[in-house]
């Protein structure tokens, strides 16, 4: 996902655009560049890759501007390279732009017809283009940008500067996050800023405005004006962000995703805190829910990726606690799929970042279907969050590192939160085994970190599932969403081919695939049905494969089988093992992608939200 700045500033802002993309990188990106205005003429420095290439141009051959826009590139459309990269220009104006305009085709074809040339393959460079077209018209900047808008279909954040207009930047949000921050320089002389999100911001300022859907904003020193779709003049509420929430160094971890995995003891204890009420030893919801479980026949759950598997585990303890049936489908299957879903009933959707595309599609179909919306989100102040008829927060903080980890935790806490209550408000939890659940729940934290030292087990093995091909992850129950999200965790990090199955499913094809070649990394926490896992791993052993056994000390005995190795955890509440076996699997990803020498925290390919189809 690509990532916006802008300032119209005091002084030269080429460094102040270069410190606000670095803490974009977290989104993935594969280019980048910026553009300023010099004595009155727009000048760019683009590069392929990571900053440092750009900052290398920025030493050869620096801007010294006042005023000017950055961009990170994750590519749509266009090879990632330096005639793709943004900003995109003609000779009046420049403009950086995440998402995607989805008619870009028919609209270069009526700007070819009326001669423009273009030099890119993106449809970034329309919007350029077809804004400079307006121009030539005869309407002026803001003019251009407000006629040219309503031409653009599609999910896009965009952000322009003008040759010969030092005191302009204009921004426009139509289905992609857009900020604007308002501060001074030293000397007390106005500034304003665009970005996509306020970890862009953090470096200038704590007060903020999110536009809204369809906003667009014209900025200069002095501040910002605000229009809505219509045109019309709006007000839009300024924050102050939490400066230490976007503390976003690595600490003394080599990367963001180990120190995202050492985090996620005090997250989930944060996370935790403000769902239970521990005196009373029951949960505790401090959000207000516009429905009653009571009322509701069936739940239904969507999100994409690890926050999809966050959901899979739901599932059981929806349907175990509160004995709530529950549908659950990818959101890109389910925004097109039209599931018939019952007027005011539940739909809940989960997402770190709160932007992904897919989900927020599904949320906007449940919401035509007359349904309650619930959205589990890590952003606040996400577009997810602001269109749910409520959002209830995971506090894990800015998860830098593309894959998730802490997050995945902090959703699951407040998952299983949500079962507890829907269970007591439906009768089927005694208050009795409400306090046994929030027992549990409150001995997480502490169980994470044991599984953390377990780190040198796991950093062993890593060198050996790196020589691996294809690695397989089975489990049972809980655990078989546990298994999807390792494997997940594996192939994005590493690269290798990883599957996961519910290990009742070996037996009907994937038995096939097993040899010595290929590690079995099993999930079995010492519950129920973990003799059936142990027929399972038997299975396994029996024809040469190799066992990774995840699992308690009491398993690991009763098993009995002779394994390549066992990750052994602490004893615990069986309800609560997907919370505490998330750290297992995150240190094998991580650990073997370390060995292999990956990149962990931007995965080739992978941006850390998808606000894209
Ligand atoms: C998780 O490791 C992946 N990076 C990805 O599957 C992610 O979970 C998915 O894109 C959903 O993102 P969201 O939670 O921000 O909606």
């Amino acid at each position: 996902m690509c990532g916006i700045v802008g300032i119209v500033g005091q002084d030269a802002v080429a460094d102040g655009l270069i410190e606000a993309l670095r803490r974009l990188e977290y989104r993935g990106y594969d280019s980048a560049g910026i553009a300023t205005l010099e004595h009155g003429r727009l000048e760019r420095r683009r590069a392929e890759g990571k900053l440092v290439n750009l900052r290398t141009r920025l030493e050869e051959s620096p801007l010294t501007g006042t005023i000017g826009i950055g961009h990170t590139r994750w590519a749509t459309h266009g090879r990632p390279n330096e005639t793709n990269a943004h900003p995109h220009a003609t000779a009046r104006l420049a403009v950086v732009h995440n998402g995607i305009i989805e008619n870009f085709r028919e609209l270069k074809a009526e700007l070819q017809g009326h001669g423009v040339r273009f030099e890119s393959e993106t449809d970034t460079e329309v919007v350029a283009q077809l804004v400079s077209h307006l121009m030539d018209g005869g309407l002026d900047p803001v003019a251009a940008v407000a006629a040219a808008l309503p031409r653009l279909r599609g999910a896009f954040a965009l952000g322009f500067v003008f040759a010969g207009h030092d005191d302009l930047l204009i921004g426009a949000r139509h289905g992609a996050p857009l900020a604007i921050g308002f501060g001074q320089d030293k000397s007390g002389g106005g500034e304003t800023y665009l970005g996509s999100d306020a970890l862009a911001l953090a470096p200038f300022t704590e007060e903020i405005t999110y536009l809204e859907e369809g906003d667009w904003a014209v900025l200069s020193r002095a501040g910002a004006e605000i229009h809505d779709l219509s045109g019309a003049v709006v007000l839009r509420e300024r924050q102050r962000i939490v400066a230490q929430a976007f503390r976003v160094e690595k600490g003394n971890h080599r990367h963001f995703m180990g120190k995202e995995i050492h985090e996620q003891p005090e997250v989930v204890g944060r996370t935790l805190a403000h769902y239970v009420d521990l005196s009373q030893g029951r949960v505790a919801l401090p959000e207000a829910l516009p429905f009653d479980f009571r009322d509701l026949s069936r739940l239904s759950i969507t999100a994409c990726g690890t926050a999809y598997y966050a959901g899979l585990v739901a599932k059981y303890w929806f349907e175990k606690l509160a004995r709530l049936p529950v549908e659950i489908d990818v959101a890109s299957e389910a925004r097109y799929r039209e599931p018939p879903l019952e007027r005011d009933g539940l739909t809940l959707v989960i997402s770190q970042s709160g932007e992904t595309a897919d989900t927020l599609a599904s949320l906007r179909y449940a919401k035509a279907q007359g349904q309650h919306t619930l959205a589990v989100v890590n952003v606040p102040t996400s577009t997810i969050a602001r269109e749910a008829s409520a959002a209830v927060p995971t506090l894990a903080g800015p998860e830098i590192g593309v894959a998730s980890t802490k997050a995945f935790s902090c959703q699951l806490t407040v998952l299983l939160c949500l079962a507890i209550a829907a269970g007591r408000a439906r009768g089927t939890l005694s208050a009795e085994a409400e306090r046994g659940l929030v027992d549990a729940l409150i001995t997480v934290p502490g169980l994470m970190a044991d599984a953390l030292q377990r780190e040198g087990e796991v950093e062993g093995l890593a060198r050996e599932i790196a020589k691996a091909r294809d690695v397989l992850y089975l489990g049972r129950g809980t655990a078989y969403p546990m298994a999807l999200e390792g494997a997940l965790k594996l192939k994005e990090i590493s690269y290798i081919h990883a599957e996961g199955y519910a290990a009742g499913e070996l037996k009907h094809g994937p038995i096939a695939l097993i040899d010595e070649s290929v590690p079995v990394i099993v999930i079995a926490p010492h519950d129920a049905i973990f003799e059936k896992t142990v027929s399972n791993m038997q299975e396994v052993a029996a024809r040469g494969g190799r066992i990774i056994l995840i699992g308690d000390a009491k398993g690991a005995a009763a098993a009995g089988l002779d394994t390549m190795a066992t990750v052994t955890m602490p004893d615990l509440d069986p309800v609560v093992a997907p919370i505490v076996y998330a750290v297992p699997i995150q240190l094998i990803a991580y650990h073997t992608a370390v060995f292999m020498g990956k990149d962990v925290d931007q995965p080739r390919n992978l941006a850390k939200s998808v606000t894209v189809e």
